[in-house]
């Protein structure tokens, strides 16, 4: 796998701190709140494992599974969900966690579809922002890092689903996405 990396581009010692820190300000932004932290399967679980363990308030997990629908998706951003939350979001205080936002179409559909459930706050918390890449405005609440236009891997993002149990974030050799 290690040689499938082309470069490191936040280590797993870099992704501690900056989840660490992440964890300390939704801590205080939250104080005397639960939060119901939905993770978007699958990339996220690696970050929002680490998170949650650095957020010293009472936490729910539930997850969602989402898939862009064909080709027609990148532009219209309609998404297909695959598996829906177990949990009512109803009154709670919801924290999206994502791996990572680059065209942010799928956040986007996320974000309105859950609203219309009526939780009572929501907000977004990503690890990586591509910033460059953005086709839909999301509003990011929480961001562990803006990174240029590169792909990619590890910490939970994958290439065909592999490497997502790298410890560190990568860009995999040309070679390897081809
Ligand atoms: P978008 O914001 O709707 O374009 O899609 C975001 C999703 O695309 C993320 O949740 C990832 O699953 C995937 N994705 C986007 N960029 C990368 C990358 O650099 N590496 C791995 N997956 C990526
Ligand atoms: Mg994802």
């Amino acid at each position: 796998m290690l040689e499938d990396i082309q470069e490191v581009l936040f280590s797993e010692d870099e992704l501690a701190a900056r989840v660490k820190e992440l964890g300390l300000q939704l801590t205080h932004d939250y104080a005397g709140q639960e939060i119901l932290m939905i993770g978007v399967l699958r990339g996220a679980i690696i970050f929002m494992a680490d998170l949650a363990r650095a957020i010293q308030l009472p936490v729910v997990f539930d997850f969602m599974a989402v898939s862009s629908y064909g080709a027609s998706t990148t532009s219209t951003g309609v998404v297909r969900i695959l598996k829906d939350l177990d949990e009512d979001v109803e009154g709670k205080h919801v924290l999206i966690v994502e791996d990572i936002i680059d065209s942010g179409l799928t956040l986007n559909y996320l974000l309105e579809n859950l609203k219309s459930r009526n939780p009572r706050s929501i907000k977004i918390c990503t690890l990586l922002n591509k910033p460059e890449r953005r086709k839909s405005n999301v509003p990011v609440d929480y961001n562990g890092f803006i990174i240029p236009d590169h792909f990619v891997v590890g910490y939970g993002l994958d290439y065909a689903g592999k490497y997502r149990n790298l410890p560190f974030i990568g860009i995999p050799k040309k070679e390897v996405c081809e």
